[in-house]
């Protein structure tokens, strides 16, 4: 996984520390749109919404000044519904790299050129959902002919050699077998890859939550032999510390400590604040103390172990150390 190189690296954890000192939101996720071009059985999104009340790219400018964030996620929905997300990244970014910005995004709509396009307007890292190494994906997804499409366009943008895709796979009941066999499939197309967990809370299904013995003792071994691949090069982009609390997270069903609101919000595509985007209050952008006050400080939900969070649950010696290793740089790059 390409590093960020030194200045911005420093510019973005001297940020980041201000931010957790201050208890202003380290990672800002941006959900542009709530319409999709999937039906996927673990999520609530799917197919077209409402779009009229949708934030235009020169709001954005507006969020990143209030709130600061030193790493920003733009999702959904799917965000690449909107022809006018090169824009929206544009005008989030100060000068300097900052903040550190992920797209994360189903790929249906990508293209090389739209790949290229989002890199100059300053994505640093491509989050490309794939829960299956192959066709099944497409069943999981409603989608057909996504797969394909994926084997396409993914290996023909890795070939640029710029190292900032990592595949996204979202461990459920139904793909806890083929956590091997994504890797596989990360390592064939040249990209990373990153391992994400199920929560019910989106959906209220159960089914998907890998739950008897069987399951997850197919979760422990797919996780122990990932963890032995591991090279140096951090193509597994999931720390150590990471993949085991996942790993605990389905044992236990749950993950408590949560810091929605406080280290981490969601921005709805209309513009409102969320804790996390299974958590529905909305509070107007110059009230997040309230949302503070009102959620956060007595939050006792535990439902997921999705990256936003396997990324913020930790002390700030370790968010930074995990971080350094992992994204930053004390290297000339
Ligand atoms: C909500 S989607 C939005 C961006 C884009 N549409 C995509 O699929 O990547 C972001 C991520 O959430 C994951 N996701 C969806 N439903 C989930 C659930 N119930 N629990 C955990 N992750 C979920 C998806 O697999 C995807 O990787
Ligand atoms: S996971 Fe992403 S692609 Fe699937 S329905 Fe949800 S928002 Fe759409
Ligand atoms: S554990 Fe936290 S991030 Fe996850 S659903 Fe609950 S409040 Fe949201």
């Amino acid at each position: 996984m390409r590093k960020v190189p030194l200045a911005e690296s420093l510019r973005i954890i001297g940020r980041g520390s201000v931010n957790w000192l201050r208890e202003r939101p380290l990672v800002v996720s941006f959900e542009v749109t709530d319409s999709c071009t999937c039906y996927c059985k673990h999520c609530d999104h799917g197919g077209p919404k409402d779009d009229s009340h949708n934030l235009k790219p020169a709001d954005y400018q507006r969020y990143t000044e209030a709130l600061s964030p030193c790493v920003v996620q733009i999702s959904g929905g799917e965000p690449l519904m909107r022809d006018d997300v090169a824009e929206i990244v544009r005008s989030i970014k100060y000068k300097g790299g900052i903040p550190y910005t992920i797209l994360v995004s189903n790929w249906s709509r990508m293209t090389a050129e739209r790949y290229l396009e989002l890199r100059r307007a300053g994505v640093h890292q491509f989050s490309v959902s794939l829960d299956f190494p192959d066709r099944r994906h497409d069943d999981f997804r409603v989608h057909p002919g996504l797969y394909d499409h994926l084997s396409d366009v993914v290996p023909r943008c890795a070939g640029y050699g710029h190292d900032d895709i990592v595949l996204n796979s979202c461990i459920t009941s139904e793909n806890v077998g083929e956590i091997q066999a994504m890797a596989d499939k990360a390592q064939e197309w040249g990209v990373n890859i990153c391992y994400s967990a199920y929560s019910s809370r989106r959906t209220g299904c159960r089914d998907y939550f890998p739950s008897s013995a069987g399951q997850l003792g197919e979760l422990a071994r797919g996780l122990e032999s990932v963890e032995a691949r591991r090279n140096g090069t951090g193509w597994i982009v999931n720390s150590s510390t990471t993949l085991d609390a996942t790993r605990r997270y389905f044992e236990n069903g749950g993950t408590p400590g949560c810091k929605a609101g406080l280290r981490f919000l969601v921005v709805t595509a209309d513009g409102y604040l969320q804790p996390c985007s299974m958590q529905f209050r909305r509070y107007p952008l110059e009230e997040r103390g309230r949302m503070i006050e009102e959620f956060s400080r007595g939050n006792t939900c535990d439902q997921c172990y999705v990256s936003i969070r396997s990324y913020l649950d930790k002390t700030f010696p370790r968010l930074l150390w995990e971080n350094v290793s992992g994204f930053f740089s004390f290297q000339r790059g």
